[in-house]
């Protein structure tokens, strides 16, 4: 056999030898092993390339040429089996980390509104059915909305009423309640008549106790127009006590003071626990309160921009916790704002 025919044959050979070794090959590990063996720097078809110089001259082209044909067979089934053993992986891994759809989801812990809340939105809601629409009125407010322009001068023993939370700026407080609203609703749409309702927090510096807490919500009612009457409030509240807590129940209105309406009121629920027979949450007497009320005093409707002569109005504060402790059977109003879970959870 001519030298030309052994060295071509031995370039067969590692082709073939090559080959056989890669179909062993099961991991990119081995993989890179078979490079190094079979295409590294003393690989045998790398030694072809290194003993070129010692082949006969007549001979070397071919030699050359076929060596290099097996070098990119080499490279080229490198890249297959490469390419095959990443779509195997591939594979395994999609089988084994399948998704089983049809398995029930878990389901995401859901909050839900605060029972303040709810209470001050059943309210809203009942209200804006009547053609009420929702004022929003701030928190931080002037001693001179909150006090002078309904009615309340300073040093006037009536503010004995509202004790106050007072910040480091004077004249400036943490509104006692959502009345000062009445004021800034007013201005802003006079001479129109006007139907709002303004809820929101309201914080006042006060002994706690089960029926009184530093801070709690309020809905004040407003209503401003040419014919409005005191039977209007009447009307208006009862419909709400209906809507809130039944057709059945019955309202009363006992007379009472605030400096902003003339006359006042002090509105009252028939007790549904014990149906006004007198009771332990009605303290025997067979009515709830659930808010003050009355005419808009002309002074307040002055200082909103109206003209007393021509304009009337009524207005209300409801309390929602206390209608929610009413209609929850709740005995202490701090349960609202102490966060406790075993309290907001049964809600
Ligand atoms: N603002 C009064 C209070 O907080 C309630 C009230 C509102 C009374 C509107 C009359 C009219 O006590």
């Amino acid at each position: 056999m001519s030298e030309s025919e052994n060295i071509l044959e031995e370039l067969d050979q590692i082709l073939q030898n090559g080959l056989n070794a890669l179909q062993q090959v099961q991991d990119e590990a081995q993989l890179g092993g078979w490079r190094t063996a079979h295409l590294g720097r003393s690989a045998p078809v790398m030694q072809v390339f290194a003993r070129m110089s010692s082949i006969p001259k007549e001979i070397r082209q071919q030699v050359g040429q076929k060596a290099n044909q097996v070098k990119i067979a080499l490279e080229n089934a490198l890249e297959e089996r490469s390419a095959v053993l990443r779509r195997e992986a591939l594979e395994r891994k999609l089988t084994a980390e399948r998704l089983d759809v049809t398995l029930p989801g878990r389901q995401p812990a859901l909050g839900r509104a605060h029972p303040a809340t709810q209470a001050l939105d059943e309210i809203c809601a009942i209200f804006i059915e009547m053609g009420f629409q929702i004022y929003r009125s701030p928190e931080v407010e002037t001693e001179e909305l909150n006090f002078e322009l309904l009615n309340i001068p300073a040093h006037h023993p009536a503010r004995d009423m509202w004790d106050t939370f007072h910040t480091t700026t004077p004249g400036v407080i943490l509104r006692t309640h959502t009345s000062p609203g009445q004021i800034r609703a007013m201005r802003e749409m006079a001479p129109h008549p006007i139907r709002v309702i303004l809820p929101g927090m309201v914080y006042r510096y006060e002994q706690t106790n089960a029926s009184h807490e530093m801070q709690f919500n309020q809905v004040e009612l407003l209503a401003v127009g040419r014919q409005i009457t005191f039977a209007n409030l009447k009307g208006t509240l009862e419909s709400f006590a209906k809507r809130m807590f039944g057709e059945g129940v019955r309202t009363r209105f006992r007379p009472s003071y605030f400096p902003f309406t003339e006359p006042s009121a002090e509105v009252d629920m028939e007790c549904f626990i014990c149906g006004g027979k007198g009771c332990g949450v009605c303290r025997g007497s067979g009515w709830l309160e659930i808010g003050g009320c009355g005419m808009v005093h002309p002074v307040v409707l002055q200082n909103g921009g109206y003209d007393p002569a021509v304009f009337s109005g009524f207005a209300a504060g409801l309390g929602p916790e206390r209608i929610a402790m009413l209609k929850y059977h709740i005995e202490d109003i701090r349960y609202f704002w102490q966060n406790d879970i075993r309290f907001l959870e049964q809600f």
